[in-house]
């Protein structure tokens, strides 16, 4: 019985050392991201849900006027607690170009929830032509794409600074600690007040930056509670059958000395 329970231990200690750590492999340098105590990290990790709706509300309110997320659909929403009511109350805030109709015309139409997420721009050049030449990326799955994840998208939210010397800062251009050479051409999106909560948590840059990456990682991986859930499942599988299956090797092999 010892062998098994030693098993189980190394088990369930391989397993939980999965989902930390995967991060920060290489961001060391003069910046190091920041390493935000996220709810949804570790093996038993879930979303918190107020935090979803809050960085939903920064996204709408701030972030959506330049950056598309073309992946996520409004009906996507239920899984941050609302109704299908609310979602289709959502959807119907946006005006939608649809078509062509039965006159070959595209027309306009109120958002509906199976719509994915309305873009500010029509196209990559517009977008790029609106915002000096930079393109400011569809942001459905930009914790997946960017090394860090969420402390990434955080740390570039919140890491405006004034510019050292050994750094040239052009025109349109701004100094950010955690960005990729250390300029941006994404002006600073948030300030403290700008978004208004109502569930009394603080109104400060950090804390729309923090609950705008939670609802940012949620959009690149909504399924990722279901999938921990399942990893222990299977994991509580394999020791109950590891357990079984010592025991019938003891009861096959009793009578052979
Ligand atoms: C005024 C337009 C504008 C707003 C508002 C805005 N952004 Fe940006 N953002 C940009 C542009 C342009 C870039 C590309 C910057 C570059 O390439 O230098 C960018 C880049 C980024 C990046 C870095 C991507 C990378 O390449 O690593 C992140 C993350 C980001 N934005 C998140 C956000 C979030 C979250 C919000 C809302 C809180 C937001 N942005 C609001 C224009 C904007």
């Amino acid at each position: 019985m010892k062998k098994v329970i030693l098993t189980a231990i190394s088990v369930l200690a391989l397993s939980s050392s999965f989902g930390v750590s995967l991060s920060h492999a290489s961001e060391e340098g003069a910046y190091p991201l920041p390493n935000v105590d996220w709810s949804f990290e570790g093996p038993f990790g879930t979303y918190d849900k107020a935090a979803l709706q809050r960085g939903l509300m920064v996204y709408r309110q701030v972030c959506s006027s330049c950056h598309a997320m073309k992946r996520v659909a409004y009906r996507n929403l239920t899984a941050l607690g609302y109704s299908e009511d609310q979602v289709k109350a959502i959807a119907g805030e946006y005006t939608i170009i649809d078509g062509p109709n039965d006159e070959g015309e595209m027309f306009e139409r109120p958002g509906r929830p199976s719509d994915k997420f309305k873009s500010p721009f029509a196209n990559d050049a517009a977008a790029t032509s609106a915002n000096g030449g930079a393109l400011p990326p569809d942001l459905s799955l930009i914790t997946k794409a960017r090394e860090g994840g969420a402390d990434y998208v955080f740390g570039v939210l919140i890491g405006y600074a004034s510019a050292p010397p050994e750094v040239t800062v052009l025109d349109g251009q701004y100094f950010n600690k955690h960005m990729t050479g250390n300029v941006i051409k994404m002006p600073p999106p948030l300030t403290a007040g700008a978004v208004a909560y109502e569930d009394g948590m603080p109104q400060t840059v950090e804390q729309y930056a923090k609950d705008v990456s939670t609802f940012l990682t949620w959009a690149a991986e909504p399924e990722m509670e279901q999938r921990k859930q399942m990893g222990f499942k299977v994991i509580l599988f394999l020791i109950v059958f590891a357990a079984l299956m010592y025991a019938v090797k003891r009861k096959i092999w009793a009578k052979v000395h």
